[in-house]
């Protein structure tokens, strides 16, 4: 037997008995005659005190060990000596006097020490993973994703709902990214895509009559990464049948209440607020609003409109927006402040920033461009006051929002106006179909299956589809229809995503038909599906959540990389296993594959 008990367990009332603990040697100090180890395992750490009049022998081949040795230790468990106890660890009361010391391994010297591995550079961690893993931040990490994991399965199958597996080798799915491709030997010239979700098998298992599903399932997206991003990533996905959008969020909001309260010993408030699509966009300038404080953008067009700033005029007349927000107490920022906050907002993407100080009244190159009423109006907007600075966007609409919805973060954190906790919301209505400048056509704005509000759909069934030219003339029409899709956001991260899906056959080839996908090209892609939606498919929706993006906001990390075990660089890149790596070109043969890339 290795150990007995848990280093990390040991409390004063373990006192006086008997105990093998084993584990990696932390950190060993030693005091002449005296040798101490912080010995740790994942529960935690535990002193061990190496004696010469305890066991001569421990205490001589304790001076071979090292940092990160593995030893196996059993002694006397004693409370420590009085002022030498240690209050920063919970088993700071007792330490263990090594009777018999075992050395089980040895370990190399490390390429960074482990009591600063929190500051060596990411790419160092990434490369030796195993040794990152070790540190308990991290492990506490992947604790809390294993409960949030397990919880999730409990009150699923609580609910009736059954966890089934979907190929990972399988056709392209319609979440919009790209494709990580598999070439298929026993197919030359073919190809597997490695599912960016299970959304269209999980449909397929409502047709089915499977009626609840749930899985904890990798998908994998070939997109641009960041920190809330990894090529492979895990969702909690759901699809039930008969239901409508309320009975997704009531078991969504009871899921994350559960998890919440038993992993986090936080209560959250349900139900869940819920915003609009537009609204969002409007007061947030995004859809993954951070309601954790206030700051929120205002639409300025009618006051501005009375002014004579070429600017603003120009960008309203184009049909653009001139909206802003109120940095609070910054009216004290000098000029050169000024211009890195204008250059920030250019990095976003605005043209320039717009701003006007409130000291000692209205201070600005522009505020001779603005009767003192309307200067009087905007603060009063804004909620303004002495010592406020007001910032200005004009542009487009959606250049306006993005800008002002990143620098309202920036300035939440510059201000300190984050409250901690935990922020949800429900996004809802969002619009069903969204141009696409580039290709000239309609994309869905979730996917192709999401069913149009049901003020929609007869609408929608009864635009007169042969006329040619059908998305320009009833554009209008079109960019009104609303979504049965929800978003859930917590703390300006996007969470989860799902929506009620089409199940009428004639209203999912209209829908294809708006989006220009043929009926070709959708048989090519999704025909399975269409095929099963002839049999008998019960209305149904569902849900996918980020369990990354959720574990990341539970632990309070700054990236889902800190949640996962091993993940990739923003390159896709593995530091640790070296994948993605060339292969033999024999392997290509096999494939039937060629590449033009030297070897
Ligand atoms: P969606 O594409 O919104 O919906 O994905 C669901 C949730 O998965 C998370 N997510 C990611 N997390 C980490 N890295 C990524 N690259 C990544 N991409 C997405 C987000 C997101 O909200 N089939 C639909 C769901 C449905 O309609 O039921 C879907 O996949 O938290
Ligand atoms: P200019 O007329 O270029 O001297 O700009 C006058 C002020 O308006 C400067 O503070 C610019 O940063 C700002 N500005 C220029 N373009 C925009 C815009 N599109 N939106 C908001 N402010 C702008």
């Amino acid at each position: 037997m290795f150990r007995d008990r848990w280093c990390g367990e040991l409390r004063e009332s373990d006192a006086g008995s008997k105990i093998k603990l084993a584990g990696w040697v932390f950190r060993r100090r030693d005091h002449g005659g005296l040798i101490f180890v912080d010995l740790r395992d994942r529960s935690g750490l535990a002193q061990v005190v190496f004696s010469p009049d305890v066991a001569a022998e421990a205490h001589a081949l304790a001076h071979s060990i090292r940092g990160e040795f593995v030893i196996s230790v059993s002694g006397e468990l004693r409370k420590r000596p009085a002022g030498t106890e240690n209050s920063n660890i919970p088993t700071g009361m007792v330490e263990l006097y090594a009777e018999t010391l075992n050395v089980l391994n040895e370990s190399a010297v490390l390429p960074f020490p482990m009591e600063e591995a929190a500051e060596a550079t990411e790419s160092l961690r990434l490369k030796h993973r195993y040794l990152d893993l070790r540190r308990p931040e991290l492990q506490n990490n992947l604790v809390i994703r294993h409960k949030t994991t397990k919880l999730v399965r409990d009150y699923l199958d609580g609910l009736g709902f059954l966890e089934i597996e979907t190929p990972m080798l399988t056709k392209s799915t319609p979440e919009g990214a790209r494709d990580y491709l598999v070439p298929s030997r026993l197919n030359p010239g073919y190809f597997y895509a490695l599912p960016q979700s299970p959304q269209l098998f999980k449909q397929i298992l409502m047709v089915s009559g499977l009626e609840r599903y749930f899985q904890v399932v990798k998908c994998f997206r070939d997109e641009d990464l960041r920190a809330d991003r990894q090529p492979e990533f895990t969702q909690i996905d759901m699809e039930m049948s008969f239901v409508d959008i309320e009975n997704v969020v009531g078991i969504v909001e009871g899921m994350i209440g559960k998890v919440f309260s038993d992993v986090l010993g936080v209560q959250v408030k349900t139900p869940f607020r819920r915003l609009s699509y537009a609204e969002s966009m409007e007061r947030f300038g995004n859809d993954k609003p951070d309601l954790r404080f206030g700051l929120e953008l205002k639409d300025m067009a009618d006051l501005v409109g009375q002014s004579s700033f070429k600017v603003f005029l120009d960008a309203l007349a184009s049909g653009g927006r001139v909206k802003a927000i109120n940095g609070k107490g910054m009216a004290g920022l000098s000029r050169k402040e000024i211009d890195l906050l204008t250059a920030e907002a250019q990095s976003f993407g605005a043209k320039g920033l717009a701003w006007i100080k409130l000291k000692n009244g209205f201070e600005s190159p522009i505020t001779k461009f603005f009767p003192e009423e309307i200067l009087k109006q905007m603060a009063e907007r804004l909620e303004a006051v002495e010592g406020d600075l007001m910032m200005f966007v004009a542009d487009k609409g959606k250049v306006v929002n993005d800008v002002l919805s990143r620098m309202r973060l920036e300035l939440g954190k510059r201000l300190d106006l984050v409250k901690e906790g935990f922020e949800f919301a429900w996004i809802t209505d969002f619009p069903l179909l969204e141009w696409d400048e580039e290709e000239g056509r309609f994309a869905a704005m979730h996917h192709p299956f999401t069913s149009p509000a049901d003020d929609d759909i007869e609408k929608m069934l009864h635009l007169d589809a042969s006329a040619s030219g059908l998305h320009t003339s009833h554009f209008p029409l079109l960019t009104s229809f609303k979504a049965k899709a929800y978003d859930i956001v917590l703390n300006g991260f996007e969470i989860g995503g799902g929506s009620i899906r089409i199940h009428r056959k004639d209203l999912q080839s209209r829908m294809f038909d708006l989006l220009g996908i043929s009926e070709d090209e959708a048989k090519a892609k999704f025909g399975f599906l269409l095929d099963a939606l002839d049999f008998g498919a019960p209305p149904h929706g569902g849900i996918a959540l980020g369990l990354d993006r959720l574990v990341m906001l539970m632990v309070g990390a700054q990236s889902i990389r800190d949640v996962i075990a091993f993940p990739k660089t923003q390159k896709a890149f593995c530091q640790m296993s070296g994948a993605p790596a060339s292969v033999a070109v024999k392997q290509l043969r096999e494939l039937h594959i060629k590449t033009d890339i030297p070897a």
